[in-house]
């Protein structure tokens, strides 16, 4: 038995290899279990005694290299295939232009659209705020005092300005926009406002230190909450679909009063439960209110004459539920293939 020229063999063959597919038949032909080293093995019997220990050997060895050049050309291979999908999936960053379509939108201005859109058909004007605000509009004025534990939700980013009494931050979150807009314009109002809102939160799957929020506020000299149910469900099911029930659960917000939690059937499985809404039904998209009297004392309107709602959403939280998506980072890693995805 010529083991030089197995090897010989061997080696021949490897060398035009460059596909794992092949590699894998190459790799079972010498050294698999009906393969030519254990047939090598097997005619062990058939060598004269003598020679039987050092044959043994030589065998052993032949398998070892084998071994080693499979390894060799597999290592090969790997890096090819990661070259070759690198290079198909490589882009200029320094185009002005990166598609051979038309640019594309992100999915949170794709979705803030849509929520706008949805909201000036209903009448409702759209308004902007700072993101860098007062710390007495993102909390104060909203009856948020120094020590009240609602603060604690909201762990922000100060700015250090020297000497001033009220403190500049990154708005923690939309709400502000409530009494900037009461401050400017007298009733009735109704208007939404998106925008990005900032806290100082650990990044994970569910959180981001930068997201974006749209507020609502309608007031007028008759409000009530079956006013709020109402938008409510026409917004729920123009964004969700028209089949989409809401539920309102009483929760709590200093700035309304009552408040409660708006959540939408789950329009993944249309309200009978799947693990996109963890088998209950219901997905948690808002928080709304009657607008607290103390509110509109702070904004220079009086209690007395008018009364109002305002809700409060996250923009990514909407495009989530919307489109299944289970990790917030995707909207701002800019991955050029999520952002196709939802470009329409
Ligand atoms: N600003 C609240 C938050 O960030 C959300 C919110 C709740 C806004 C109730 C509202 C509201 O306008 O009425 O958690």
């Amino acid at each position: 038995m010529d083991l030089d020229k197995v090897i010989d063999e061997f080696l021949n063959e490897i060398k035009g290899i460059n596909d794992s597919e092949s590699l894998a038949k190459i790799k079972a032909k010498y050294i698999g279990s009906k393969g030519i080293i254990k047939d090598l093995l097997k005619k062990i019997s058939e060598v004269e005694p003598s020679q039987r220990k050092e044959f043994g050997s030589k065998v052993n060895q032949l398998k070892e290299k084998i071994e080693e050049e499979i390894k060799k050309k597999q290592n090969e291979i790997e890096s090819l295939e990661i070259e070759t999908k690198l290079k198909s999936e490589w882009v200029d960053i320094t185009l002005t232009r990166l598609y051979d379509t038309v640019p594309a939108k992100h999915p949170v201005n794709t979705v803030k659209e849509e929520l706008c859109n949805i909201f000036l058909e209903m009448g409702f004007s759209v308004v902007e705020g700072p993101e860098i605000e007062l710390e007495s509009y993102n909390f104060d004025r909203l009856n948020i005092p120094p020590n009240h534990p609602a603060r604690d939700d909201h762990d922000s980013f100060y700015l250090d300005v020297k000497g001033m009494v009220d403190r500049y931050l990154l708005r923690t979150q939309t709400s502000p926009v409530q009494i900037r807009t009461m401050e400017k314009f007298k009733p009735p109002v109704a208007v939404v406002a998106p925008g990005r809102c900032f806290r100082r939160d650990t990044v994970d799957a569910r959180h981001s230190h930068t997201f974006h929020q749209i507020e609502g506020l309608y007031v007028d000299k008759d409000v009530k909450f079956s006013d709020l149910k109402g938008i409510m469900l026409l917004f729920a099911q123009k964004m969700f679909g028209p089949k989409t029930k809401i539920r309102l659960r009483t929760d709590y917000f200093p700035f309304t009063e009552p408040s409660a939690e708006l959540a939408v059937t789950c329009p993944g499985c249309g309200g009978s439960g799947c693990n996109v809404c963890s088998f209950s039904g219901w997905l948690e998209i808002a928080g709304c209110g009657m607008v607290h009297p103390q509110v509109f004392k702070n904004a220079g309107y009086d209690p007395n004459e008018v009364k109002g709602f305002a809700f409060g959403m996250g923009i990514e939280r909407i495009a989530m539920v919307k489109y299944n998506i289970t990790d917030i980072r995707l909207f701002y890693e800019n991955d050029i293939r999520f952002l196709k995805m939802l470009s329409g």
